[in-house]
């Protein structure tokens, strides 16, 4: 991997012969032979949705609330995208009715994949191919639900709901064969050698498989109990085995040279055409974090009940040169780190070991307490996994 980085690095540096393998417009089978197959949580409330459906229960304000047109539909993307460009991030989609009582396009209620086969038929997925150059390619999934149910902390919460959004993972290619899957959570994601993954068995092509988790939809590559950001599990997500959803039976197709975006075709020829140039808009896919006087809204330290809406599929560092879309803060050396073996999930549901999962089975109780102690309150664990993983 770092031969591969190097080779990139030089490549942009020393602006090497940049030879491109695939046409814009054109979706090699490859990156559909090994797109990812994703798990959704069994009891998941807030399903995929229809980007297409989605927007027209939408109309769009500025950062000040003043309005900028009436209901949306996903053509009008075009023309906000053009304005969304000039001051990035200053548009929001503001939701016509109350996202806060449930209703069906915030939920997705019917959108469960058909058992049989995983199609999603009301929900395509996002595929978006960048050629980065000299056999290099990368596949960006994305995933798109209605809203994000944030996580509970210590028994309280949800924190940080916000409606609208957009998860993605990348399989990147060298050559026509896979190497690396990245898939995101929380505004960061781990990285896995394409080999390490779990892979779709019923098939007999090699798809990796994604899980996602509760309410956040943050992708991992195993099930159980994911700590995240702060040790401790006091930040959790969950994953499990629940319906299979194949985004490869129902996505729309682009590729993306930094600057441009070609229609493709995905599993509905003509659809991208229909649908636009959406992906034009850079600015915010749900609404703006409610005042402090609104009476969804309610404080607590770690974070407000409902924030912005994210933004959309181009703001993700497509055309990033290490895997990760971008590092946390911890991560104080900018590494971004590839995993050889799965890093199991925790908990009741898991299905496999791990390094504080480890503690948790040693008896007697008290003896785990000091193990965790002495390994910095988790942290140590924290980090031997990130160096071995
Ligand atoms: C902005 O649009 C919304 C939704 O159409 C409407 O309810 C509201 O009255 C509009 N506000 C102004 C100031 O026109
Ligand atoms: C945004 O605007 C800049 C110039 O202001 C232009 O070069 C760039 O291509 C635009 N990007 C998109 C995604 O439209
Ligand atoms: C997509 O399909 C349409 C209709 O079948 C065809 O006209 C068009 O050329 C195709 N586009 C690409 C990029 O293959």
């Amino acid at each position: 991997m770092f031969l591969i980085i190097t080779l990139l690095l030089f490549q942009l540096v020393y602006g090497l012969p940049f030879k491109r393998h695939i046409d814009p417009g054109k979706i090699p089978q490859y990156v559909i032979d090994h797109s990812p197959v994703v798990y959704l949580y069994a009891e998941e409330r807030y399903l995929p949705y229809s980007i297409e459906k989605y927007v027209t229960n939408f109309y769009s304000q500025d950062v000040d609330g003043n309005n900028i047109t009436g209901q949306l539909t996903i053509h009008d993307l075009e023309s906000l995208g053009a304005r969304s460009n000039a001051s990035f991030d200053d548009i929001y989609m503001t939701s016509l009715s109350d996202f806060d009582k449930d209703p069906e396009w915030v939920t997705g209620v019917n959108n469960i994949p058909d058992i049989a086969t995983g199609l999603l038929e009301d929900a395509p997925a996002t595929l978006i191919v960048v050629d980065k150059g000299n056999g290099w390619v990368d596949a960006f999934w994305f995933y798109f639900y209605s809203f994000n149910l944030g996580p509970f902390v210590m028994g309280t919460g949800p924190y940080g709901n916000h409606v609208g959004d957009w998860e993605h993972s990348l399989v990147r290619f060298y050559k026509g064969e896979p190497q690396v899957v990245w898939m995101s959570a929380h505004g960061g994601g781990t990285a896995y050698k394409f080999d390490a993954m779990e892979m779709h068995k019923p098939a007999n092509t090699k798809r990796p498989v994604l899980f996602s988790a509760r309410g956040t939809h943050a992708n991992y590559a195993t099930v159980g109990q994911h700590s995240h950001d702060i040790p401790f599990y006091m930040l959790s997500d969950f994953t499990d085995r629940g319906s299979l959803w194949d985004p490869a039976l129902n996505y729309l197709a682009y590729t993306y040279d930094g600057s441009k975006v070609t229609f493709a075709n995905g599993t509905e020829p003509g659809r991208e055409e229909r649908y636009g140039k959406w992906l034009s808009y850079l600015g915010h896919w749900g609404d703006k974090k409610l005042v402090p006087s609104d009476s969804r809204q309610k404080y607590s330290p770690f974070e407000w009940k409902y924030i912005d809406g994210p933004l959309g599929p181009l703001t993700k560092n497509l055309m990033r040169i290490g895997v990760c879309q971008r590092s946390k803060w911890w991560n104080f050396m900018g590494a971004c780190q590839i995993r050889r073996t799965l890093k199991m999930g925790e908990g009741i549901e898991a299905e496999g070991g791990g390094c504080a999962l480890a503690f948790d089975n040693i008896k007697p109780h008290f003896l785990s307490v000091i193990l965790r102690f002495l390994t910095w309150r988790g942290w140590g664990c924290n980090a031997i996994d990130r160096l071995v993983g």
